[in-house]
């Protein structure tokens, strides 16, 4: 991944201790040959808490790091929460029937009123730890290009990546810049261990950014979208924590 200049907000989340817990098939085996039999039913009882526990614990790390909405900053972009006053301009770009025809959950047409009910629910998805969703904006010009988010569950300490951008914009590299920054937030400063995303067969762009910021394929799912009476595939990409860290550490990124 290229240095980039990222001001962002929240703090930084150390890594997760619950993560580091022995796997719980280690643990039932260790047990299983220590145990007596007798025993087993109050093992698998604290069993079942310590993995219940990890759970909570993962979940808490992550939202408690989601205190304030980030604004992030690459060499060209701003990455901001967005405003109800973007709601003009998110009709506009995210009405063309192109950036709808290839995502699983933009209406066609997209009626007044959509951009603004959108916008009016993200502060408190950010509150509740389930996503983070923000403007991706021309850091010169500072007009609205497209959005970009991560849907997060936090107990499996992961998320999924979407983005769209206006097409006026298409092929100079905005939507890769703008999930660089947004993978980078995700893992240093929420914390998470997975990152994935998935396209439509059809849409082969998306698949080349999902590669450029380091995703590994992990496969395919076939015809499992319909979209508009077309049966898509769903081809399936993820970053790990793991790969992310030894994916920066390249000098170029690549
Ligand atoms: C997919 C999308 C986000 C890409 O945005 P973008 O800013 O143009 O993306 P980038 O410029 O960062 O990268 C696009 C890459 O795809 C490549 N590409 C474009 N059309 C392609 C095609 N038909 N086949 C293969 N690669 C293609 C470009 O050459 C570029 O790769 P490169 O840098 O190696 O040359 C944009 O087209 C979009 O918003 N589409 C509609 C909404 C959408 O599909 N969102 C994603 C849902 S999974």
């Amino acid at each position: 991944m290229t240095s980039r200049d990222f001001a962002v907000g929240g703090q930084l989340t150390e890594g997760l201790w619950a993560v580091r817990l022995p796997p719980r098939a280690f643990l039932s085996l260790a047990c299983r040959a220590t145990v007596p039999w007798g025993l087993m039913p109050h093992v698998n009882f604290w069993l079942t808490i310590i993995k219940r526990e990890a759970r909570m614990i993962r979940h808490d790390e992550i939202t408690e790091s989601m205190h304030e909405q980030p604004t992030l900053q690459t060499e060209r972009l701003i990455l901001r929460p967005f405003t109800l006053a973007d709601a003009p301009d998110v009709q506009c770009l995210a009405g063309d029937r192109a950036i709808a025809s290839t995502t699983g959950n933009i209406a066609h047409p997209y009626e007044d009123g959509m951009a603004e009910q959108w916008i009016s629910g993200q502060a408190e998805r950010f509150r509740n730890g389930e996503a983070v969703e923000l403007a991706v904006t021309m850091r010169a010009e500072g007009c609205l290009i497209g959005a970009i988010g991560l849907h997060i569950h936090a107990e499996a300490s992961r998320a999924e990546l979407g983005y769209w951008i206006g097409k006026p914009y298409w092929g100079q590299g905005y939507a890769t810049e703008a999930a660089q920054a947004v993978v980078q937030y995700g893992f240093e400063e929420l914390g998470l261990n997975r990152i994935c995303a998935c396209h439509f067969g059809s849409n082969p762009a998306s698949g080349r950014v999902m590669q450029k910021i380091g995703m590994a394929y992990e496969g395919c799912r076939r015809q499992h979208f319909c979209k508009w009476e077309v049966f898509e595939d769903c081809v399936d990409y993820a970053i790990l924590r793991s790969e992310y860290e030894s994916y920066r550490e390249q000098p170029d990124g690549a």
